[in-house]
């Protein structure tokens, strides 16, 4: 085949591939589609790297405006290499995905994300000295280099954080100001290596390093139960680095890959900010992590009255409609399994039950869809917060079950409270709720709950997955 051929085959197969990461992100924004979208994506990103491997074509113009394609071949030691990185990494890969915990997800994301971070980094640190007489190559490679370290050693922080061996927030006396300066400085040096003509290694060296050194001023102040945010906002930043390398290389894939990655990242970001009321400003600033409630709220007076297992269940049988609403103590019991069993129970009875899904309930996005997708509840039951609202005030029972903050009225009606805006699944307006938790312990805003208080409210104390056992036993028994 001659090397414009081989050139247009590489470029229709890297167009294609681009296309199937745009269906594949498309078919995730749903539960029923989602796994046949990740197939697709990944797909796509095969060839993508199996033309990358063997199609070694550049496109060169030539004095007299028209264009030739120079065909080169790597030495076979190189493709060993490569082989040998795909087979370790896709091991490495492969194993720690099918062996990880749902709940552990989030880390897992942040250290795959970290890795993406690397590769563009080291990018950098290699291609800096063969580009140093082209302006445009050391703008996307200092960027890449930046933007890349930065997210690498941010992922390992959020990592390290969310796996507990770094628990405590550790913030320096003014950092805000010093992350800030740091960050202006980085960029001041940068451009002194695009404009200044300096190719020295140690320079470029020191970048790297300053680079690095960000990434974790700007993580470690930020307390643990806040890196999905963070993780999602190194991820926009990851897929960016990833695309000044597809700039550099002029390979289209990782253009379009790297784009993706970083809008998705973003948009990611901010739905996340905006359902848990938090300003992108402060997320770009650095200056959150200070757990959301820094007051306490509106002063709570009445009193809460609780409920036995066999109220709950003959409640629940007699029900025309029950909503559930799932939350994060739902996911720390691992009561999956047995929700379902007390929704397909009471749909046997006649029951219609759906579940009331908030964009942040739990700890991570999609925390809440994923978990019950695992215990196969149909996915037309999941209802988005928009949808279901409306539908609360017709509903019989609600139960909430490990939900606290998501449902906190005060959300809409105190302003003094810290989550006052963030929007809430009103499940107040409800004939009947019943909450499930172990005590009056606070959620992670840390405040009060209206809701407890509420004389249509009662709770039901207790862990959720012995408590939903209990329930299905007791509704079983009703016969
Ligand atoms: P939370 O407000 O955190 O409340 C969870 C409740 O579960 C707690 O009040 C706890 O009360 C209860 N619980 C814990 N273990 C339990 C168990 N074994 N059995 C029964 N109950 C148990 O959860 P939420 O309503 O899902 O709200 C999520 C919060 O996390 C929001 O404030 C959100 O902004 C924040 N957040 C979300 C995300 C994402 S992306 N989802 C990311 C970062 C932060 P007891 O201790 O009394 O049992």
């Amino acid at each position: 085949m001659t090397p414009d051929l081989l050139y247009h085959i590489r470029t229709v197969v890297y167009l294609s591939a681009s296309i199937t990461f745009i269906i594949g992100l498309k078919q995730m924004g749903n539960p029923a589609t989602a796994r046949r979208g990740n197939l697709i994506a990944a797909a796509g990103m095969i060839l993508a790297i199996i033309v990358s491997v063997f199609i070694n074509v550049k496109k060169i113009k030539l004095d007299n405006g028209l264009f030739d394609y120079v065909q080169s071949q790597p030495p076979a030691f190189v493709y060993w290499l490569i082989l040998a990185a795909i087979v370790i990494g896709t091991v490495i890969g492969w194993f720690t995905a099918i062996k990880v915990k749902l709940t552990r997800m989030p880390e897992l994301v942040s250290m795959f994300n970290g890795m993406g971070g690397a590769c563009a980094a080291l990018i950098g640190l290699i291609e800096f000295h063969h580009n140093t007489d082209n302006t445009g190559a050391l703008v996307a490679i200092v960027l890449g280099m930046i933007i890349g370290s930065t997210s690498f050693s941010g992922s390992i922080i959020a990592f390290l954080k969310l796996n507990g061996s770094m628990k405590k927030p550790i913030r320096m006396p003014a950092y805000n100001m010093i992350n800030t300066i740091w960050l202006i400085a980085m960029f001041a040096f940068g451009a002194y290596m695009i404009f200044g003509g300096s190719s020295s290694t140690l320079l470029i060296t020191l970048l790297f390093i300053s680079a690095l050194a960000y990434g974790i001023l700007f993580v470690i102040p930020i307390g643990g139960a806040d890196m999905p945010v963070v993780i999602s906002l190194l991820n926009s930043f990851t897929g960016l680095a990833a695309a000044f390398g597809g700039f550099l290389y002029d390979n289209k894939v990782m253009l379009t890959g790297g784009i993706l990655v970083g809008s998705a990242g973003t948009i990611l970001t901010i739905v996340m900010c905006k359902a848990m009321n938090r300003p992108l400003f402060n997320v770009i600033f650095g200056a959150f992590g200070q757990n959301n409630a820094s007051g306490d709220g509106v002063a709570v007076t009445g009193s809460i009255k609780d409920i036995s297992i066999s109220d709950a269940a003959v409640m629940l049988n007699y029900s025309k409609n029950v909503v559930i609403v799932p939350g994060y103590g739902l996911a720390v019991a691992q009561a999956q399994h047995v929700i379902h069993e007390l929704e397909v129970l009471l749909e046997s009875r006649g029951v219609d039950v759906k579940y009331a899904v908030h964009p942040v309930a739990g700890r991570m996005p999609g925390h809440m869809n994923v978990l019950l997708a695992e215990s196969n509840v149909d996915y037309s039951k999941l209802i988005e917060m928009e949808d279901i609202n409306p539908e609360f005030e017709h509903t019989d029972v609600v139960l909430v079950v490990g939900a606290n903050d998501v449902v906190n009225p005060a959300a809409k009606t105190d302003s003094s409270s810290p989550i006052y805006g963030m929007p809430i699944l009103e499940v107040d307006k409800a004939k009947n709720i019943i909450v499930n938790k172990r005590s009056m312990n606070t959620g992670y805003a840390g405040i009060e709950n209206l809701l407890f208080y509420d004389p249509k409210t009662s709770m039901l104390f207790g862990d959720a997955k012995k408590v939903l056992s209990d329930l299905v036993a007791e509704i079983k028994a009703i016969g």
